[in-house]
């Protein structure tokens, strides 16, 4: 990440990314913050708590990731040439983008990842390549060597995590002072960016948790050890499985989050469950902040307390929601 801190992250940054996000040609929704209440899902247990969820899976390209790769296109050259590695929702997004914007793209991603997917950014004019997934750093170097293509990175970068930030900028408008909020975390872009708008637009008190799959706990960990990083992951929210935590998220995340915590992919099926029963469609990686709220001891003191989730995406199949429990 070269020079790039957490302190190059500012708040005229993040608002300016912000109006950058909102005139996007792309198309950036500003979604809707809905209070439980007045949807269909269950009484929240535990007394009453003021949860507003932020529908993401409502987002152009069903999960919040144009907003970074908005932000990202925004401020690189036109017509540029472009690669990045992943098998899911920023894959999709980035191959909206390139095709909106006429860039050749190329999306590197393991060979373990769905058929169907490779055929959706296809279906984009992006080209896709499909690698052993120990091989996946090695064929992005060779694109940016050989082919002399941009990498752009889907969790760690700078213009991305501003892009995010917008999500945080949007909700404060809606609840100007929340007491709680809850984001999901892979490489922790999105955490990060949500984070640092709340914070920096002085939501000192503002109590602010990451979730994270307890089989892809890098984050958590790296709270711990104090550094980013690596693990073996595994879990049902593969969005949220990365190898490692992102260094700059990590950066960002130890100066505003105050606790990462934990839940189990039986948790997460759990919430994906409840959310369909109430009409919503969210992918587990999606639910997996909501799965927080619902288990009931994870988000410690929210009796009477506005508090906001995010639902990330919506990004599943029938296929993938037949394996979920009525
Ligand atoms: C739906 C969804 N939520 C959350 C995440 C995690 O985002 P980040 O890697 O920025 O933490 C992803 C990543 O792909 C995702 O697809």
């Amino acid at each position: 990440m070269g020079e790039v801190s957490a302190d190059s992250v500012t708040l005229e940054l993040l608002r300016e990314a912000r109006e950058t996000v909102k005139g996007s040609p792309l198309g950036v929704v500003q979604t809707p913050l809905v209070l439980w209440g007045q949807t269909a899902l269950p009484p929240l247990a535990g007394g009453p708590c003021n949860v507003h969820i932020k529908l993401e899976n409502m987002q152009k390209t069903g999960s919040f990731k144009i907003r970074g790769v908005a932000n990202q296109f925004a401020r690189r050259p036109k017509g540029g040439r472009f690669v990045t590695m992943s098998a899911g929702n920023y894959g999709r997004a980035f191959a909206y983008a390139c095709k909106h914007y006429g860039s050749q793209g190329k999306v590197v991603m393991p060979e373990t990842a769905p058929l169907s997917r490779s055929a959706l950014i296809q279906s984009f004019g992006v080209e896709v390549e499909r690698v052993p997934t120990s091989c996946l750093m090695d064929a992005v170097n060779r694109c940016v060597q050989n082919d002399h293509m941009t990498f752009l990175h889907s969790y760690d970068d700078l213009d991305l995590i501003a892009g995010h930030a917008s999500l945080g900028l949007e909700l404060l408008e809606v609840v100007p002072e929340p007491d709680v909020v809850v984001v999901c975390c892979g490489g922790g872009g999105l955490l990060a960016g949500v984070a640092a708008a709340v914070r920096l637009s002085g939501c000192s008190r503002t109590r602010i948790y990451g979730v994270e799959p307890e089989g892809a706990c890098t984050m958590y960990q790296s709270f711990l050890e104090e550094r980013p990083v690596g693990m073996e992951t595994k879990s049902i929210a593969s969005g949220l499985a990365p190898p490692s935590a992102g260094a700059l998220p990590y950066q960002l995340c130890r100066r505003h989050v105050d606790q990462m915590v934990l839940v189990s992919d039986e948790e997460i099926k759990a919430a994906v469950s409840v959310l369909y029963r109430s009409g919503l469609v969210v992918e587990p990686s999606g639910a997996a902040a909501f799965a927080a709220v619902l288990a009931g001891d994870r988000i410690p003191d929210v009796a009477g307390r506005s508090v906001v989730c995010i639902l990330s995406g919506g990004n599943m199949g029938k296929d993938e929601l037949a394996n979920f429990p009525d």
